[in-house]
């Protein structure tokens, strides 16, 4: 499976902050958006990943993140010239994905939790056609919303409802088999000019093969996209950090957990925590961080 961070877009619901900077260069806390999203897709598992930006700050995401050997991985960059959605993202990423199976995630998106890693790795073993992981929000009218029957398959998705009919908003990580390219270069652009991963997705629903994962309390979720948001987040990477002596959201400290790079390669990267204050040294990855099993 290759994975997908999709670092475009405009961002207008956070300018002036983004008129000049991405969105996803901007901190959460102590790191970069972006490294949020990417410490969970290596986390995961996955070793190749592309990221897409705009063409204005292609360069920039490439200087930060560089060719992923920092990291034990294979990053590459594609830019999108226009925000024309999210599928059409997917479209951009046809000669990178081959004909495998793809992890979409949305670079403002932001999960932690303890009982998350292992949600998200037993859905990518069981995963079939399309997987979508949900969050009971207080305000799902701005997010895509999914309706469910009694045994939990999804009934319905709708894209920002004024009237949601359930609180489930659909979180920006997304797993796809690799229909979900032909499916994308069959859709039609939406009343706002985009493709919409909505539609995408219903398409899987309509053929009975999209399955709902809830993601529960005890999962943190924060679309970073207005500045409300980005400060909740970062409060809350800030007081999580205190609490923990493992960074959240560092891809450096994920691939050392993982067992991608060891402790020099570490060390010799950038700090998001002092040193003095990480847990000792176990490279078969059971630090009481978010690695619950040992990796090969
Ligand atoms: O955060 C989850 C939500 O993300 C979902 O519930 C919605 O169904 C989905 O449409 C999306 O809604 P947003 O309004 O939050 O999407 P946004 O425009 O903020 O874009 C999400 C990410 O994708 C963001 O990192 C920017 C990037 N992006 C966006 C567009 C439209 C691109 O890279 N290219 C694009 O064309």
């Amino acid at each position: 499976m290759r994975g997908i961070i999709l670092a475009g877009g405009s961002a207008t619901r956070l300018r002036p902050l983004t008129l000049v900077s991405s969105k996803q260069l901007l901190p959460v806390y102590d790191k970069p958006m972006v490294y949020y999203p990417l410490s969970l897709l290596i986390e995961l598992g996955l070793r190749q990943i592309l990221v897409i930006s705009t063409p204005e700050h292609r360069d920039q995401y490439e200087r930060l993140l560089g060719d992923g050997g920092r990291f034990g991985i294979r990053l590459e960059y594609a830019v999108q010239d226009h925000p024309r959605g999210l599928a059409h993202a997917l479209l951009l990423a046809r000669p990178f994905v081959g004909d495998g199976p793809i992890c979409l995630a949305l670079g403002d998106n932001l999960f932690h939790g303890p009982g998350l890693p292992g949600r998200l790795r037993g859905a990518l073993r069981r995963h079939r056609g399309c997987t979508l992981f949900s969050r009971k929000v207080a305000a799902p009218e701005q997010y895509g919303v999914a309706t469910v029957d009694a045994r939990g398959r999804i009934t319905g998705l709708e894209e920002k409802p004024e009237r949601p009919r359930s609180s489930l908003a659909v979180t920006g990580l997304y797993l796809y088999d690799n229909d979900a390219l032909h499916k994308a270069a069959a859709l039609t652009p939406s009343p706002r000019g985009e493709l919409e991963i909505t539609d995408l997705n219903r398409s899987y629903v309509g053929e009975g093969r999209a399955t709902l994962v809830e993601l529960g309390d005890d999962t943190v979720w924060f679309d970073t996209g207005t500045p409300d948001s980005l400060l909740d987040a970062a409060q809350y990477i800030r007081l999580q950090q205190q609490m923990q002596s493992e960074p959240i959201g560092s891809p450096a400290d994920s691939a050392y957990r993982a067992g991608l790079i060891d402790r020099d390669a570490l060390e010799r990267q950038a700090p998001v925590l002092p040193l003095h204050a990480r847990a000792p040294a176990d490279p078969a990855g059971h630090r009481h961080g978010l690695l619950t099993e040992p990796q090969p």
